[in-house]
């Protein structure tokens, strides 16, 4: 929001000089301000891409709904891939602040026009990969994301405050189910071995090709959407991991971790960014699946749109009406008001 400082320190000046002034301040940008067409894609499609991720991600986890081991477990699931609907429901509703229409949003995503996060297309083989997908996948998009609580455009930053409260809870509760599980036999902890050896290089992956291969990261850090370079936050979440994996007393798959005294931070191996390139390019092991599931959820919920679109209308017919009798009841009473007010000398 432009607010009344930063408003009358900027007297006529040119719609651009003003967008530029507003993100240097630190202020936000309203829906209706001017803004660069640039800045507006950009922001359509970033929010339409995690959008979209917030929805796909239900998949992975939804395939243990109905196996979760106990009721407990399943409840907590169940919370937890409905808060990831809402994400979803806030990030289309951001969006749509920037003059897109939802629909087409989804009619891009079941086409494969965009993309979601590269990470939703692995497979959750075993119980253990609920747990490693709070601790590892919700741990990375908490890095991703805290950030963009400050991002200069309103509507997605004060969208990101609550989601970052919920992936906060995400998080704690695979944790907590990994070291339940690790308390637990050794066959499952082996299988808490197995989920983190499969998920931990995908989850370095979600923040993307290294700064060097990511040619749109300089402009959306000037315009303070994006705030940290790919490769910062990728360190920032193994030092955070590395302390939380050796308390939970699993080995993270990288021969190359190790302490660097010097600047006070792990040294990490390359990810494999074919694999990365592959997935994106729709040939990881579920993408196909993911996105005839979510093809199928959408036509199975056309009747629902269409109800709520003819339950709309009716609605506003009858507002209508009974707007239109309230104003044929007030004029009908007006005479007997003057009537009134003459007989009493007015
Ligand atoms: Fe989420
Ligand atoms: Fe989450």
């Amino acid at each position: 929001m432009v607010t009344a400082e930063v408003a009358e320190a900027l007297p006529a000046q040119t719609p651009e000089d003003r967008f530029e002034a507003v993100v240097a301040a630190e202020q936000r940008i309203e829906p209706r301000d001017w803004m660069p067409d640039a800045y507006r894609a950009t922001l359509i499609r970033q929010i339409a891409q995690h959008a979209h991720s917030e929805i796909i991600g239900m998949q992975p986890e939804g395939n243990w709904l109905t196996r979760a081991p106990s009721l407990r477990r399943k409840a907590i699931l169940l919370a937890k891939a409905q808060d990831e609907a809402g994400h979803g429901l806030y990030l289309y509703a951001a969006a749509e602040t920037l003059g897109v229409d939802r629909a087409e949003l989804t009619e891009k995503l079941i086409s494969g026009r965009q993309k979601y996060s590269s990470i939703f297309n692995y497979p959750t083989l075993t119980f253990a990969d609920v747990g490693v997908i709070g601790w590892l996948v919700d741990g990375a998009a908490i890095c991703n994301q805290v950030p963009l609580c400050r991002c200069s455009y309103g509507p997605y930053a004060r969208a990101m405050v609550r989601i970052c409260k919920e992936e906060s809870f995400h998080q704690r509760q695979g944790y907590e189910l990994l070291m339940t599980l690790m308390r637990g036999t050794e066959a499952q902890r082996r299988m808490v071995q197995d989920a983190v050896d499969r998920w931990w290089w995908p989850s370095l992956m979600m923040f993307g090709p290294s700064d060097a291969d990511s040619p749109n990261s300089a402009r959306s850090m000037a315009w303070r959407i994006k705030r940290h370079s790919n490769d910062e936050l990728r360190q920032r979440f193994v030092d955070m991991s590395v302390p939380q994996a050796q308390h939970l007393g699993v080995t993270l798959p990288d021969p190359e971790l190790r302490w660097n005294e010097e600047r006070g931070g792990w040294d990490f191996g390359e990810p494999d960014w074919s694999e990365l390139n592959r997935v994106i390019r729709g040939q990881g092991p579920c993408n196909a699946q993911r996105i005839e599931r979510r093809r199928a959820a959408h036509e199975d919920g056309a009747w629902v749109r269409e109800a709520a679109v003819a339950y709309a209308a009716k609605h506003a017919a009858e507002q209508a009406a009974s707007h239109v009798a309230e104003q044929a009841a007030s004029r009908a009473a007006e005479p007997v008001q003057h009537a009134t007010e003459q007989e009493n000398g007015k």
